[in-house]
């Protein structure tokens, strides 16, 4: 019996729209993916790490995301930002990395700085081997505060960054300094 090419292509459409919204990933899948990542041991070790600045080398995600392998010299931190509409997630590897968060969704456009309430921060110690996932909107920064140890960290994002929105911080008082988008990272 021949099968007609229609028939294939049909069959290759039905396959591929019931296999989509598993290729889509989800906040846990990309915290067992950066979970497994950072257990690689030999991949740990190949980061070259620089006293002056942090370093990082791009990885292949699951589903099409887009992943990061950074070390972090003591005392670097990220600054406060956040990361549009993807979701993500980011484990310890070696060392220990703080985040500063906020449990609240600052607004999209139309505004330069904002001042927080006192009820919005929130902060966790993520030594080697723990992390976290995210939703959308969500904004942090992230700090090695050790004071002679690097640290290493492996994270991933859906869809692939779009853009980041930068801000500082005073007190209560935040300010968006700027946005950057692939190019300027990548
Ligand atoms: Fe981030």
């Amino acid at each position: 019996m021949s099968v007609s090419p229609a028939a294939v292509a049909a069959s290759q459409q039905v396959s591929a729209a019931v296999s989509a919204p598993v290729s889509t990933p989800t906040q846990a899948d990309l915290l067992d993916f950066v979970r497994r990542t950072a257990a690689d041991a030999d991949l740990i070790a190949s980061l070259a790490l620089d006293p002056e600045g942090r370093t990082w080398v791009r990885l292949e995600g699951p589903g099409g995301s887009e992943a990061w392998l950074i070390g972090w010299p003591p005392g670097t931190g990220t600054g406060w930002h956040d990361h549009a509409d993807s979701v993500g997630a980011f484990v310890t590897a070696a060392g220990e990395l703080k985040e500063n968060s906020l449990a609240v969704r600052l607004p999209a456009d139309g505004w330069k700085t904002l001042e927080l309430t006192d009820d919005v921060d929130r902060e966790r110690r993520l030594p080697a081997g723990k992390g976290r996932s995210f939703g959308r909107h969500h904004v942090h920064e992230v700090l090695n505060e050790s004071a002679d140890q690097h640290a290493i960290s492996v994270h991933a994002y859906y869809p692939p960054l779009p853009q980041i929105r930068r801000f500082s911080r005073s007190g209560p008082i935040l300010r968006l300094e700027q946005v950057e988008r692939p190019e300027d990272w990548q």
